[in-house]
């Protein structure tokens, strides 16, 4: 009872069993119940994979279209959400926004907090999913000093969100059917990771039994934090200051002399190469067909050419992530930087759930109350202020 294993970070620490998502870094392997993230991305959609984290298994057609009808039909929020989003500041931050009306959502469905009925957990897990993009799109509009937009029912689940962001007065907007396949390829990529720093929160919040809604706003608030959500407007930044491909080289030196990190490079877990960066610079591609190139793309590009034949990089087997690719396709998606981490919680809000939902199933789990090592004083006498001071 006494041991404790030092391991700040839970680098070494296996906090739970999860059938859900499988990665091996070593080899780039990202896997949802099995099936290869590369086939997902090229053959699902957001919502088909949505139900596989949550439930297990693909859905027959009838499952999918309940479930479709289901989140669908629970893209609306109360007013009173609404009247709540309304009181913040001007230049509140999105994801600020996001994270305080999904915690809001709580108080407006209390039974929520009886976790242990199947059917009104399967309730919130469909509420949560479908309410996600209104609150997200409503930040977004928020801070442009828009008026919030209605969802669109007749819409898919990716398509619905464009329109609510950039919806203007015409009475219907279509988005350009490759962005919309865009965004659902990068919402699929995004959908869960295993145990990474949110999803630990959810479900060390989770472990305490306090309905989804809580819990998956302590995911949410993980994931604003810029080492976990907030690469990718880093890369950006980055790519912006570089201002040409001749000033690369430059920059690369100044990396390898320990002057700054290249954004963008390197994975805890992927030490081969993360499966997600070669689809997101194929999804590059497609967005680039409709919108124009981004002139900051061929300064990425040579990046990635440089750094992948230079010692410095192969040696501590540094390849582009995620993040590398993502901010540009956002932008050209015509989304501000402090969106990109709302379009991350988005779509992980299924594999958010899909965890909470194992979490509070398993009969091993037991509240997460991690060991310390104590460094303070050993007992002493307590003298009361007036002898102190
Ligand atoms: N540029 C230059 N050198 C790097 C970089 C980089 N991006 N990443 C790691 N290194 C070096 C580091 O300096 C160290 O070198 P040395 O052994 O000489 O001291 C070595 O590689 C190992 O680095 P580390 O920090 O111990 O590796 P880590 O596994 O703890 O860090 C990381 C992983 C992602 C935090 C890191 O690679 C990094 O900071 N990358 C840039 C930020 C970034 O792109 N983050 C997004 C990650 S993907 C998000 C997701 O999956 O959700």
């Amino acid at each position: 009872p006494g041991l404790a294993v030092y391991d700040p970070g839970f680098v070494n620490t296996a906090s739970c069993r999860s059938s859900v998502t499988f990665i091996d870094g070593d080899k780039g392997i990202l896997e949802y119940r099995g099936y290869p993230i590369e086939q997902l991305a090229e053959k699902s959609s957001y919502l088909e994979v949505a139900y596989l984290l949550i439930h297990g298994e693909l859905p027959t057609k009838d499952q999918y279209d309940t479930w479709a009808h289901e989140i669908t039909y629970h893209t609306f929020v109360h007013e009173n959400v609404r009247n709540f989003m309304e009181g913040f500041r001007y230049d509140a931050h999105p994801m600020g926004m996001l994270l305080a009306s999904v915690g809001a959502l709580s108080t407006f469905y209390p039974e929520s907090r009886n976790i242990s009925d199947a059917d009104n957990r399967h309730m919130q897990i469909v509420r949560l999913i479908a309410k996600m993009p209104t609150l997200g799109a409503w930040a977004f509009r928020h801070a442009q000093g828009k008026p919030y937009v209605y969802p669109d029912n007749d819409l898919g689940y990716a398509a619905n969100f464009l329109a609510m962001l950039f919806k203007m007065s015409e009475p219907k907007f279509s988005a350009d059917e490759r962005l919309v396949r865009a965004l659902e390829v990068l919402f699929i990529l995004h959908a869960d990771h295993e145990q990474n720093a949110s999803t630990n929160a959810v479900r060390s919040v989770g472990s305490t039994q306090v309905d989804p809604y809580s819990a998956v706003t302590a995911g949410i608030g993980a994931l604003y934090g810029p080492l976990h959500g907030g690469a990718n407007e880093a890369v950006l930044r980055m790519l912006r200051r570089i201002g040409s491909v001749e000033k690369v080289p430059e920059f690369i030196e100044g990396v390898k002399n320990g002057k700054e990190r290249l954004m963008g490079f390197g994975h805890r877990v992927y030490k081969n190469h993360d499966p997600r960066a070669t689809i997101i610079k194929k999804a590059c591609d497609d967005v680039f067909e409709v919108t124009g190139v981004n002139p900051l793309l061929k300064i990425a590009v040579e990046l990635e050419k440089i750094a992948l034949e230079d010692e410095y990089f192969v040696k501590r087997r540094l390849y582009p992530n995620v993040d590398f690719y993502s901010g540009l396709i956002y932008e050209a998606l015509q989304f501000p930087p402090e969106m990109f981490t709302v379009l991350f919680a988005i779509p992980r809000t299924s594999g958010w759930l899909a965890q909470w939902l194992e979490l509070v199933q398993d009969p091993e789990q037991k509240i997460a109350r991690p060991k310390q090592i104590y460094t303070g004083h050993r007992t002493r006498d307590f003298v009361p202020a007036a002898e102190r001071w």
